[in-house]
C-alpha cells in the first residue's frame, strides 16, 4: 500500500528529526527509523522522546504509526526498503593511523556491511552522516563487491539541520543538496531522493552535484561557519582590552551585505558535534595531499576556538583575586547552545573541567542537559551539584558564569540572585545575552565577553 519504503540506520539528532520530517510530508512512504540503541527507540515509540528539539513531537505525532515507525530490526528494515539512509555516528577517530583528527569509519562499514549481508534486491544508499570526502566510493567498493548480482548506488546527501531550529530548518531549508555519480544509473538514484524532497521543498532549493562535492560542501560549510565565530572571537579579545564592544562591532560589519549579520555573536566558543569534528577531518584530508599551508589555515580556526575558552576561565580566576580554591561557582547553562540538551563539544565541558582544576567548587544548572551534564563529568572529582533551579544554584556562590543563552537567564530576577550570593558577587557573560549595566547597579561586578568589564572597586 505504500509507494515506497525508506529505512534509515541511526535513530540519533540527525536521523531522528529528519525521517520524522520525511514521514510527515511523505504519506505515501513507509519510513522506518532503526537503531542498535533500543533504549533509544523505546523513547522514540512515547511522547518522551530522546532528544529535546522544539516542536519535534508535534512532527513524530503527525506521522508515528501511520508511515513513521520506530525499530530494533535493522535487518528486516534494510530487507523491505528500496532507499536505506545512513546516518550512523562518526566520531573523531581516536586510535592509530589520523587519530585526533581523521573520522572513525567503524560504525559506517559496519552498517554496510549489515546492508550487503541482508539486502535481496537492489537499494539506494544515502550518506547522511558527515564523512570524508570519497567515503561514498569506498562504500560502493564494499556494497559492490557482491556476487549476488545485486545493485547499490551510494548517494551522498548531507544534512545542514541544526539543532534547537531542526523542525524549522528541516521544514524550509536554504539547499538540499544531493550528490551522485554522473553515470545513468547513479542519475537514477538520484532522482529518487530529489523526488522525497520535492513533496515538500521548492524545486529551486534542491541542488545536486557530483559525490565529491556534495561530500566536501558539508565540511566547508560546517568550517565557513566556525571560522566566522573565530574571527569575531578573536576581535572579542581586543574589544575587552580597549573601548569597543563586540556587539557594536558585529553589527556594524555584519550589516554589509557582503558579510552578513548571522554566526558572529562572539561567545565562550563553539561547540557541537560537528563543527570541531569536520574541521579536523578537513586539516587531516589536506595534510594527506600536502596542503599544509592549507592544513593549518583551518587548524587555526579550532586554536582560536580552544584559546576563547582558555581566555575566559582565566578572566575568571584573575578577576576573583587570582584564586577561586574552595569557591563555589554557579554555571547556568551547559548545553552546546540553547533549545537543545545536547553537550557534545559543549565550551560548558572545557570550562568545568579547568574551573575543577583550579579546585572550585561547581554548581551546574541547565534545564535540559543535566543529564548529559552528569555523564560529561562522571570522574571529574571534586565538588559538583547539579541544580535545575538557578535560583537555587546561585544561592551562596561567588560567581555565576552564563554558558548557553537560555532565553530563561535573561528573564531571572537578578536582584533575587544578587541577595543570595556570596559578596563581592561575579557574574561572567559568556553569551553577552544579559543586561551588564542593569546588573552592575544591583551591584554585581560583571565581566561581559568582549567588553571591558563593569566593578565596583
Ligand atoms: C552546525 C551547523 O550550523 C549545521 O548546518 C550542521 O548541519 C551541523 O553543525 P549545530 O552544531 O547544531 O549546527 O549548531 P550551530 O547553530 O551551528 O552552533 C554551533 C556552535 O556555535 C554553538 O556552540 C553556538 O553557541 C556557537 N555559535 C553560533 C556562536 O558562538 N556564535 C554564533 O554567532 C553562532
Ligand atoms: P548524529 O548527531 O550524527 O545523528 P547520534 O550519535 O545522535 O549522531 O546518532 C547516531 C546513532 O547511530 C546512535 O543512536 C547509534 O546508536 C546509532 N548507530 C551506530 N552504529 C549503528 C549500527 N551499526 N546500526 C544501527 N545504529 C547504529
Amino acid at each position: 500500500m505504500f509507494e515506497k519504503r525508506i529505512a534509515c540506520i541511526g535513530a540519533g539528532y540527525v536521523g531522528g528529526p529528519t525521517m520524522a520530517m520525511i514521514a510527515m510530508k511523505c504519506p505515501q512512504y513507509k519510513v522506518t527509523v532503526v537503531d542498535v540503541n533500543e533504549a533509544r527507540i523505546k523513547a522514540w515509540q512515547t511522547d518522551d522522546l530522546p532528544i529535546y528539539e522544539p516542536g519535534l513531537l508535534e512532527v513524530v505525532q503527525a506521522a508515528r504509526g501511520r508511515n513513521l515507525f520506530f525499530s530494533t530490526d535493522i535487518n528486516a528494515a534494510i530487507r523491505e526498503s528500496e532507499i536505506i539512509f545512513v546516518s550512523v555516528n562518526t566520531p573523531t577517530k581516536t586510535f592509530g593511523e589520523g587519530a585526533g583528527k581523521a573520522a572513525d569509519l567503524q560504525y559506517w562499514e559496519k552498517v554496510a556491511r549489515e546492508i550487503l549481508r541482508e539486502s535481496e534486491s537492489p537499494k539506494i544508499v544515502v550518506e547522511k552522516s558527515t564523512l570524508p570526502v570519497k567515503t561514498a566510493q569506498t562504500m560502493e567498493n564494499i556494497l559492490n563487491a557482491n556476487d549476488r548480482n545485486i545493485r547499490f548506488d551510494v548517494v551522498s546527501n548531507p544534512e545542514f539541520l541544526a539543532e534547537g531550529t531542526a523542525v524549522k530548518d528541516l521544514l524550509s531549508p536554504d539547499r538540499v543538496l544531493i550528490g551522485s555519480r554522473e553515470t545513468p544509473e547513479g542519475l537514477k538514484a538520484r532522482q529518487a531522493i530529489v523526488d522525497i524532497y520535492a513533496n515538500w521543498v521548492p524545486t529551486e532549493r534542491i541542488i545536486t552535484s557530483n559525490v565529491w562535492s556534495s561530500e566536501l560542501s558539508k565540511l566547508v560549510a560546517n568550517a565557513f561557519l566556525a571560522q566566522r565565530i573565530s574571527s569575531i572571537n578573536s576581535i572579542s579579545a581586543l574589544c575587552e582590552k580597549t573601548d569597543a564592544s563586540v556587539a557594536e562591532v558585529s553589527r556594524a560589519v555584519g550589516m554589509d551585505a557582503r558579510i552578513g549579520g548571522r554566526f558572529l555573536n562572539a561567545g565562550v566558543g563553539f561547540g557541537g558535534s560537528c563543527f570541531r569534528k569536520d574541521i579536523l577531518n578537513l586539516v587531516y584530508i589536506c595534510e594527506g595531499y600536502h596542503l599544509y599551508e592549507v592544513a593549518r589555515y583551518w587548524q587555526s580556526v579550532l586554536e582560536m576556538n580552544e584559546y576563547q575558552e582558555t581566555r575566559f576561565v582565566r578572566n575568571m580566576v584573575r578577576s576573583m583575586f587570582n584564586t577561586i580554591v574552595g569557591k563555589r561557582i554557579a554555571l547556568f547553562g551547559f548545553a552546546f547552545k540553547a533549545d537543545t540538551g545536547d553537550t557534545r563539544e559543549s565550551p560548558a565541558i572545557h570550562v568545568a573541567k579547568k574551573l575543577l582544576d583550579e579546585k572550585a567548587e561547581l554548581v551546574i544548572s541547565d534545564p535540559k542537559a543535566l543529564d548529559n551534564a552528569r555523564i560529561d563529568l562522571a570522574g571529574c572529582g571534586g565538588g559538583i551539584d547539579y541544580v535545575e533551579d538557578p535560583y537555587e544554584a546561585a544561592r551562596g556562590v561567588h560567581a555565576v558564569a552564563v554558558l548557553t543563552e537560555w532565553d530563561l537567564y535573561r528573564k531571572l530576577d537578578w536582584g533575587r540572585i544578587y541577595g543570595s550570593m556570596e559578596k563581592p558577587a561575579f557574574v561572567f557573560d559568556g553569551r553577552n545575552i544579559l543586561d551588564t549595566r542593569k546588573l552592575f547597579e544591583i551591584g554585581f561586578n560583571v565581566y561581559p565577553l568582549g567588553r571591558p568589564p563593569l566593578k565596583h572597586f
